[in-house]
């Protein structure tokens, strides 16, 4: 037994949140009372939802939750403590060295399930994959689909290719080189990217600016430098009819379509607005060749 294990500390739970709150309020959190909720669930291995629950804390548990909330008032990544992040129906492990799937993105994976509706064993590839967040919640949703998932970055493929296992292709390469995947050109029902997109030189909180990786971020002056190239080889990827969906920075409510729209291969090109209003991604279809 660990020193401390089993025994009840002085202060019930109920108090140790309200400190974690205000540590991490004043550490500049953004959301501190769901942040020290999550990490006290995480210590205890419950739902937060049980946490009004509890009374006194044991002082090995107590321990532990304090020194979590520490490094989350250090703006450490609060995925990164959990262990964890959400991507529709999957939960991937994420941690130093790769980028944590935010919930917006949630929006691209939906809007891409729905145009393989009715596609049987559909062909799909995850351009940028990072952890693997998006080929692993489309191999779950769709257990029918073929699924490639490209990363440059060894660390984050390291991640991806523990949460992906053996449910998708993992690929070693650039999505700038529009001759990648040479098997795939003209085959692929739906193409995912969630790209680096963020113009270079803008302030991010201190989460994404010393912890996530700055190429999963960050894509030239004007944040475009990746989808550019990356909509070269989606076009070579794609079948006739085939659907292309790509999340962009909210600056690129007009300018992400011009992209697409700039290539006469492409068609239905639609703007797509986050929960907020603000733009966040685009989607298009191959026309035939
Ligand atoms: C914004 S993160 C997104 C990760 C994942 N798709 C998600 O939604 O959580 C972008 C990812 O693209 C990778 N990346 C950046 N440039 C790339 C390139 N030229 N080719 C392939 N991957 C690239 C980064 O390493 C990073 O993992």
């Amino acid at each position: 037994m660990a020193e401390g294990d089993g025994v009840v500390s002085e202060m019930s739970w109920r108090a140790a949140l309200a400190d974690a709150e205000r540590e991490l309020a004043a550490a500049g959190v953004p959301s501190p009372r769901v942040d020290a909720e999550l990490l006290a669930a995480h210590v205890l291995g419950v739902p937060r939802a049980q946490l009004t629950l509890l009374g006194a804390a044991e002082e090995s548990d107590a321990a532990e939750f304090r020194a979590l909330t520490a490094r989350r008032a250090t703006r450490v990544p609060l995925q990164y403590l959990l262990g964890t992040a959400p991507m529709g129906p999957v939960d991937v492990a994420v941690g130093p060295g790769v980028f944590v799937p935010r919930l917006e993105t949630e929006l691209l994976l939906e809007w891409g399930l729905r145009a393989l509706t009715g596609v049987p064993k559909p062909l799909v590839v995850d351009l940028c994959t990072g952890s693997g967040a998006l080929a692993a919640a489309v191999a779950t949703s769709r257990p029918d689909a073929d699924v490639y998932a490209v990363e440059l970055d060894s660390d984050a493929l390291a991640w991806a290719r523990r949460n992906l296992g053996d449910r998708a292709h993992l690929v070693h390469g650039d999505v700038t080189d529009p001759g990648l995947l040479p098997e795939l050109h003209g085959r692929v029902d739906l193409v995912l990217a969630n790209p680096p997109y963020v113009p270079e030189g803008t302030p991010v909180p201190p989460e994404v600016a010393d912890h996530d990786p700055h190429r999963a971020v960050f894509a030239g002056p004007d944040g475009l430098a990746v989808i550019r190239p990356l909509v070269v080889l989606a076009i070579r990827l794609l079948r006739p009819g085939g659907a292309l969906a790509i999340e962009h920075d909210d600056t690129h409510g007009s300018t992400a379509p011009a992209v697409l729209r700039g290539h006469a291969e492409l068609t239905d090109v639609v703007e797509h607005a986050d929960l907020a209003g603000r733009p966040r991604f685009v989607t298009g279809a191959r026309v035939a060749p």
